[in-house]
């Protein structure tokens, strides 16, 4: 049991049909899994559940497809299964009809479901399709951490529905997250990026409750930035927020970057303090010589928690900022939790996640948990006691 909800060590498998639900939302690059971090992680459930159960049917979503009811070859899992079949050096049945009647594991002990989201009810919560996943095995197993804060039916409603508990990745990231909320090594600095304020004001806020320092940068220092009075040329921005960035910004325990790389009107791509940006400049990224402005911080704090890349990462001359800020951290003696798939691949790119205290395989469920100290697919769990 872990904060009142069931583990794979309370209920049997023995034997057993069962369903799981991982988050395989993995990158892709040349129609190749391109980052396996997301697999590899649920290999203990998985290899705990094969060594018991009869057979293992895999849930996972992929993407965002934009229609329900159809395949969408762009967000297949096809790739993924065939992946994962690799790594495990076994056979998996892969179903790729949206009709849940005709299921049959065609005598493979492992099958995995075509992208959950191309069924009809799945993102609704639909009742009926999660009657229908329960039919499928004899104990649904959550082990999807990265989609927890989705009530969908794969991820919630199917566990009203059948004997459930959560697997060992789950575990382990509320092991994790529960340490750093409850009970971090003090001094502590946060680190939020990522694009959009309106996205992560409310984590924000929860935040600066809980450390001595927060580091904010990509286009959520812009919004903050501007609401300041500074000049931050067309870069990315949101205006609906002024008010409450500029309120967030009085807290004097923000920390805004103060040198940017830019992209010119020419295109030239220079480095400029907050007072040198001109109002046809793009800021794509914090400079390094920002982050070294945090050296103190970084080398007194005994905990840093981050999500969220500082530039746009997309762009390897806009990657700099996240990727030296990553290097940092890894060399320091504080205890870092990372999370987000950007963060974490800033980290596996340069080969250091072994140096991290512990990397979440989630985004938006991490910023939620933290946020909330909930996940409404895990509470739905502790009803099953
Ligand atoms: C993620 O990558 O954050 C999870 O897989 C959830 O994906 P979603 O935001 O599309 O639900």
């Amino acid at each position: 049991m872990i904060n009142g909800i069931p583990t794979l060590d309370d209920l049997d498998l023995q034997g057993k049909r069962v369903l799981v639900r991982f988050d395989y939302n993995v990158k892709y690059s040349n129609g190749k899994v391109s980052d396996d971090e997301r697999i590899l992680r649920t290999l203990p459930t998985l290899t705990y559940i094969l060594s018991k159960a009869s057979s293992v049917i895999i849930l996972s979503h992929l993407g965002r497809p934009e229609k329900a009811g159809e395949i969408d070859k762009d967000f297949s899992l096809k790739k993924v299964a065939e992946h994962l079949s690799t790594l495990l050096s076994e056979e998996i049945y892969f179903h790729d009809d949206l009709n849940l009647d005709h299921f049959s594991d065609n005598q493979k002990k492992i099958s995995m479901l075509e992208n959950v989201r191309f069924f009809e009810g799945e993102t609704d919560n639909n009742e009926l399709f999660s009657k229908k996943l329960a039919q499928l095995a004899d104990v649904f197993v959550m082990d999807a951490f990265g989609s927890a804060h989705r009530s969908h039916c794969s991820t919630e409603g199917v566990s009203h529905f059948i004997d459930s508990c959560v697997g060992r990745l789950v575990e382990e990231e509320l092991n994790s997250l529960e340490g750093i909320l409850n009970n971090p090594s003090k001094p502590m600095l946060g680190i939020i990026g990522g694009s959009k304020i309106s996205t992560k004001i409310n984590i924000l806020e929860s935040l600066l409750e809980k450390v001595d320092w927060l580091f904010v940068g990509g286009g959520i220092a812009n919004t903050l930035h501007k609401s300041k009075g500074y000049e931050i040329g067309q870069s990315i921005v949101e205006n609906d927020f002024l008010e409450e960035a500029k309120d967030l910004s009085k807290n004097n325990k923000i920390i805004l970057p103060d040198t940017f790389v830019v992209e010119q009107k020419d295109k030239s791509i220079v480095e400029k303090t907050s007072e040198g940006i001109l109002p046809d400049d793009i800021i794509y990224d914090v400079s390094i010589n920002s982050i070294k402005s945090l050296n103190n911080i970084i080398s007194s704090c005994k905990t840093i928690l981050w999500n969220g890349p500082l530039g746009f990462f997309e762009r390897e001359e806009f990657s700099r900022g996240t990727l030296h800020l990553a290097k940092v951290i890894s060399e320091s003696d504080a205890y870092s939790v990372i999370g987000g798939g950007e963060t974490l691949t800033a980290f596996n790119q340069s080969n250091l996640l072994d140096k991290v205290g512990y990397a979440s395989t989630a985004g938006g469920a991490f910023l939620e948990y933290i946020e909330k100290g909930s996940l409404p697919s895990l509470d739905a769990l502790k009803e099953k006691i």
